[in-house]
């Protein structure tokens, strides 16, 4: 029913650019949730990972409701957790329009966003407010940290913190985002000296709340290793990998088109890092989430397969539709 009427609407949405769509649809959910029915996971679904219990594995990845826009409407989509963010400490515009383009022949995305965001400040009023109004969802809230464009890499842990710190006491777990290829300098963050700087400070301020680091698909497996181990050394509870990739996988039209690839065309450039990093991550006994390209059951079962504790989506729900979650729950784990 819902990918039904998702098919309908979606020539209308593909007629808009990308971001006007993506606007267009949050701004009628989040009033109307109701448009979107209950799509609970059945309940062979649930999981629990670092503390974190929910109701299924398929979590929606960061990006798509950045400053929480429509918090509630997740879970009805059949959602077992939702990440929000990256949230930046002070609000920014990002970078100028159109910054997200889909390729719709390979159901790809690339987006050049560079971290617009309402501000720590903002969202957590926006969070606070919610709580207050009793719709808080029932599933697990992650809040992706960011740096401002202007501040430096010096200073970077500055940032992380303060949004940390702002919004740590509404999330189950926290995200360190070392790894946008949108904002200049952010993925050498992910070396392992600024890397510790960071997670150091977030550590001092995430109320014990545990904390993730985001990767890029675009390390070499060597660095991919360092950055894990030291991180987990830090005090991190757990991994995601991956972001989007700088790389144009047979895409020689788009070599020129600044930004992040998702979807499809990134499930083969990714999953050789979730799969080294999901046994990294068995070996040191943290959990990890799988992102990239997942479009389907079969790549969420890949990921899980190889050890993910979850998997998260983002690209796929833009040509899969709202139903993507709950036909990957029920093939997955039953009616
Ligand atoms: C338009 C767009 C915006 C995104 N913004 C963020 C972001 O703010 N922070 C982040 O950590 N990842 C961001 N991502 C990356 C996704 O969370 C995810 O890691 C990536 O898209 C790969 O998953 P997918 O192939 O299922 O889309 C964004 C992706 C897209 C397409």
């Amino acid at each position: 029913m819902l990918d039904a009427a998702y098919k309908l609407v979606r020539p209308l949405l593909f007629s808009l650019d990308a971001e006007s769509a993506h606007e267009l649809t949050l701004a009628i959910v989040s009033r109307a949730p109701f448009l979107a029915p209950r799509r609970p996971p059945p309940p062979s679904a649930a999981v629990e990972f670092a503390g974190i219990r929910c109701p299924s594995p398929v979590g929606l990845a960061a990006g798509l409701d950045k400053d929480a826009r429509a918090l509630p409407l997740w879970e009805r989509l059949g959602f077992g957790f939702v990440e929000i963010g990256t949230i930046t400490p002070r609000p920014q515009p990002g970078n100028p329009r159109p910054r997200i383009h889909r390729l719709p022949q390979v159901r790809g995305v690339i987006n050049s966003m560079g971290f617009p965001s309402d501000g720590a400040v903002q969202v957590g009023a926006r969070l606070a407010r919610l709580k207050e109004s009793g719709r808080w969802p029932s599933i697990p809230v992650g809040v992706n940290l960011g740096k401002n464009k202007e501040t430096s890499e010096e200073d970077a842990a500055k940032d992380f913190a303060e949004v940390a710190d702002r919004l740590a006491l509404f999330a189950d777990y926290l995200v360190v985002n070392v790894s946008s290829p949108n904002t200049p300098g952010l993925r050498s963050l992910q070396l392992t000296e600024p890397l510790l700087r960071i997670l150091d400070s977030v550590l001092q301020v995430s109320q014990e709340k545990p904390v993730f680091v985001k990767v890029s698909p675009d390390l070499a497996l060597d660095n991919l290793d360092a950055t894990i181990r030291a991180a987990v050394g830090a005090g991190a509870a757990g991994l995601v990998a991956t972001n989007t990739t700088t790389k144009r996988p047979g895409l020689p039209e788009h070599e020129g088109t600044p930004g992040g690839l998702s979807g499809a065309p990134l499930f083969p450039i990714a999953s050789p890092g979730v799969h080294a990093a999901a046994a990294i991550c068995g070996e040191l006994g943290v959990p990890m989430i799988g992102v990239g390209g997942i479009t389907g059951p079969e790549q969420a079962r890949d990921y899980l397969d190889a050890g993910c504790a979850a998997v998260q989506v983002y690209s796929g729900l833009i040509f899969e539709g709202p139903g993507l979650p709950s036909r990957i729950n029920r093939q997955l784990f039953g009616a």
